[in-house]
């Protein structure tokens, strides 16, 4: 991944150096014309007043998405001026995530283009920022023709209020933010005959390393010395041994601590219990919790974010073989309960349930955990809305918080009477239940038998959010999308900022 490079301006957007100039439009009124958004007023101004009519002239709306070019005609000195829809206007002017998205279709359609400045800032710089390194992204490691290079550099035009250090401030935070989104994708596009337990783990400690992030890496002696049970019985059936990082970081100032966790399964072919061979290869993105959780950490010390931080990364590969782990096995996980496995393809919740009994020995105040762990979560809410469950309180904060990021995410209930269908015939816990109905909500409930008392829990499912097997959209790419890295940060910054 290369990142373009960004810098603010305080030039004007008709006078500034570039080979174009990104400005908003938005739907108007009753949807059929295309109005000018807030920040292009110089531009406009440029084309005396016109370049509404002459967007509207080449079939510009506005809408979401839509990225239209017309030549400057010398007007402006960019050779080429970029409208970029928002979409409907809400009233009080364009949605930070309007401006993401926006942005992120702009900085994608400037694929090749070396210099370019956007006004989208002056409405919302720090969205503006995302959504030009989010939209940029491209991953390549894997093409002989690479394509077209990614916008190499923005100038991004400063707000007309707040003082210069806090626009850089913003610059910065904003761009550290993307990246680790980008390293979350990075890390779940790379194929899984690549990114397995062993050299997964490997890639986390170098990320972490390099931020000065402690790192420790449990391999398969260390787990069954340890006892972690449903993290081995899940790897058993795979050639490449599983893995647990355990990363840990404290901030200055700390006065919160913070267990993160995420569901690290590099490759889950349902193991025993095998999937249908139909889009299995999508499956390469089940450590989409795990790399999130990583690219958190690396971005939480970047930041310097003033909590004391753990995360609790459980990596295996779900296959099946003559060694794997049957229907009918009893797991002993770590910390002592048992575990009847009545279906090897929710393996998911098996490394998770070692993983958060860990994490909560460390005593954290609160414990967020990522995984794509159910395919209910995408037919209860979609591919792009992440399923919140957890315990009430802190839950509803997390889900507002995913929602204020523009990532989404909807809080879930637990209900009570779906927890006797969890019960074992020989175990203290079955990993299914005897029918499907609520497998999302059903799969939040095995995980809270593992959750220490007292504890304020999230647990995010985005099996759907974390991986885009459509086209591209806003400023989200093809393949991984880096969620829920942004709604982790946003949680974390604010655990940092008000308890
Ligand atoms: N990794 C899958 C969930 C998943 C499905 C993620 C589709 C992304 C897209 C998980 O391990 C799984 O297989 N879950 C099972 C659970 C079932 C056996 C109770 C499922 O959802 O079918
Ligand atoms: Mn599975
Ligand atoms: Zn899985």
């Amino acid at each position: 991944m290369t990142a373009p490079k960004l810098s603010l301006t305080t030039t004007t957007a008709d006078e500034a150096t570039a080979d174009a100039v990104i400005i908003g439009t938005v739907q108007d009124g009753n949807g059929s014309g295309v109005a000018l958004a807030p920040g292009s007023e110089r531009v406009d101004a440029a084309f005396g007043g016109t370049l509404a009519e002459v967007l509207r002239t080449v079939g510009a709306t506005g809408a979401q998405d839509e990225v239209v070019k017309i030549p400057s005609m010398g007007k402006v000195k960019a050779g080429l001026v970029v409208a970029a829809g928002l979409g409907r206007s809400t009233g009080d002017g364009p949605t930070a995530e309007q401006v993401r998205r926006a942005s992120g279709a702009a900085a994608r359609a400037l694929a090749g283009t070396a210099r370019a400045v956007t006004t989208l800032s002056t409405v919302d710089l720090q969205a503006a920022v995302e959504g030009i390194v989010l939209g940029a992204y491209r991953f390549t490691e894997y093409r002989s023709d690479t394509g077209e290079r990614p916008v190499e550099r923005v100038d991004v035009v400063a707000p007309a209020e707040g003082a210069a250090k806090d626009h850089r401030a913003t610059l910065k935070a904003a761009t550290a933010i993307a990246e680790a989104v980008c390293t979350a994708r990075d890390l779940v596009n790379t194929p899984p005959n690549d990114l397995f337990p062993a050299s997964f783990a490997e890639r986390a400690a170098a990320l972490g390393k390099a931020a000065g992030v402690e790192v420790e890496i449990l391999d398969e002696k260390a787990l069954r010395k340890g006892g972690f049970g449903g993290v081995l019985g899940v790897g058993m059936g795979s050639s490449r041994p599983p893995r647990v990082v355990r990363m840990s970081w404290k901030g200055p100032k700390a006065r919160k601590k913070v267990a993160l966790v995420g569901k690290g399964i590099t490759f889950d072919t349902g193991g025993i219990s095998i999937k249908p061979a139909a889009n299995m290869d999508e499956m390469t993105s089940d450590m989409s919790g795990a790399a999130a959780i990583v690219a958190t950490m690396v971005l939480a010390a970047k930041l310097k974010y003033p909590l004391e931080l753990t995360a609790t990364v459980p990596m295996a590969e779900n296959m099946p073989s003559g060694a794997a782990y049957r229907p009918g096995d009893v797991l002993t996980m770590y910390g002592g309960k048992t575990v009847e496995v009545l279906n090897t393809d929710a393996e998911g919740r098996l490394i998770l349930a070692d993983a958060i009994v860990r994490a909560c020995e460390d005593g954290p105040d609160y414990l967020v955990e990522a995984a794509t762990l159910t395919g209910a979560q995408i037919v209860s809410l979609g591919r792009r809305t992440a399923g919140i469950m957890g315990s009430d309180e802190f839950r509803d904060r997390v889900a507002a918080i995913a929602q204020a990021t523009g990532e989404g995410g909807w809080p879930m209930p637990l209900p009570e009477e779906l927890r006797a269908d969890l019960d074992s015939r020989l175990a203290d816990l079955a990993n299914v239940a005897g029918h499907r109905w609520g497998g999302m909500l059903v799969a939040g409930l095995f995980l809270r038998e593992f959750v220490a008392e007292g504890v304020p829990w999230a647990h995010l499912d985005v099996a759907g959010p974390a991986f885009n097997n459509g086209g591209p959209w806003g400023y989200t790419p093809k393949g991984g999308t880096g969620q829920p890295v942004r709604t982790l940060a946003a949680v974390l910054a604010d655990i940092a900022e008000n308890g």
